[in-house]
């Protein structure tokens, strides 16, 4: 089932929802167009069309595009200072010569292809029973532009394994002056080696432009665009709400997208963890991010030295909680303009939901 927030009005309007069919389903899976007409959790009338660009896109997509091009940087807490990421591309640069200069440049890549498959079972008192051993491969940061090396080492952690839902938390694009083919094109390249038996669900990051949408799109995935959508197993459902970028291209949309999502076992989809407490605070059980990159050039012990986070910095790496949600920040798959790790390692994850048995 797809739920869509409308993203195009006030969090506290909607207009009917479009839709997208999803491209790889499972038989198991039931998957129905819904449309949210008034009141929270009142989905209600199905299978709407099959236009990805309907008129809530759309107004979308002229948004985003005009919050790209005034370079502008805004924040659940409102406009974002430039300054740090001036300060940060400076000293990052400085960094990466320095490297080079004393030739650690050559360990640093080693550092970033050496990537690792992490699994984790979380288990959820009220997850609901058909969907007890549900796996979900979690993909963050690939930024494949930045080092498309990393796509046979990917495949070759990924041959093999078979997952139901494959999950994109952004940052799909690297250098921004670079076309989304020198990501996607990667991107295609490493999605032969995945088995999804359901549904390739992405969100957008702060590198990624309203372009990678339609990019994305082509390569099978649905876009959550401050959306919720349903996954159904027999009569039981889960819900997963996925936003637009949070650090950079907020909007109370992605607030609206939230609050209004319908009940059920829920799922946040979000490029980072900046908006976990407001998740945790319309009861989310579970929290997908990235961002972060796990620091990517960390402290001996991997304590990073700048995590990008203005706000909920205790959820900077890997699982952690907020209230009773549970949420997990990957290191990323790939890594930013410097190509370089050091005591951090890239990851994919693979998230099994288990339904937790609770005592008499
Ligand atoms: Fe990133």
């Amino acid at each position: 089932m797809v739920l869509r927030h409308n993203p195009s009005r006030d969090a506290s309007s909607r207009m009917p929802a479009h839709s997208v069919i999803p491209p790889d389903r499972s038989p198991s899976v039931t998957t129905t167009i819904l449309r949210i007409d008034a009141g929270r959790n009142t989905p209600s009338a199905a299978n709407a069309g099959k236009n990805h660009y309907s008129a809530p896109r759309q107004v979308w997509a002229e948004r985003r595009r005009v919050m790209e091009a005034q370079r502008a940087q805004f924040g659940p807490d409102g406009p974002r200072s430039l300054w740090r990421n001036r300060v940060f591309s400076a000293g990052l640069s400085a960094f990466y010569a320095g490297t080079r200069l004393v030739r650690l440049d050559g360990r640093g890549r080693r550092n970033a292809l050496d990537i690792q498959l992490v699994s984790r079972s979380i288990s959820f008192p009220d997850l609901p029973k058909s969907f007890d051993g549900y796996r979900i491969l979690h993909l963050s940061d690939t930024h494949l532009d930045c080092l498309p090396e990393l796509v046979p080492v990917a495949a070759r952690l990924l041959a093999g394994i078979e997952v139901d839902l494959l999950a994109l938390t952004g940052d799909i694009h690297g250098h921004h002056r670079a076309p989304l083919s020198a990501s996607t094109g990667p991107l295609a390249e490493l999605m032969k080696a995945v088995i999804v038996n359901d549904r390739r669900l992405a969100v957008l990051g702060n590198h990624d432009p309203a372009d990678m949408v339609g990019a994305l799109e082509e390569l099978g995935f649905e876009l959550l665009l401050n959306e919720s959508t349903l996954l159904s197993r027999g009569k039981e459902h889960i819900v997963l709400t996925g936003l637009d970028d949070v650090h950079r291209f907020f909007t109370p949309h992605a607030l609206g997208a939230l609050s209004q999502s319908p009940q059920g076992f829920r799922i946040a989809l979000v490029h980072s963890a900046e908006v976990a407490d407001h998740a945790a605070a319309a009861e989310y059980s579970l929290y997908l991010c990235g961002h972060t990159h796990g620091g990517q050039i960390c402290l001996p012990g991997g304590r990073p030295i700048i995590a990008h986070l203005l706000r909920c910095r205790h959820a900077s790496i890997g699982l952690w909680k907020e209230r009773n949600m549970t949420g997990y920040t990957s290191r990323g798959l790939g890594v930013g303009d410097v190509p370089l790790r050091f005591n951090s390692r890239g990851e994919i994850c693979i998230i099994t939901l288990r339904q937790a048995i609770l005592a008499d």
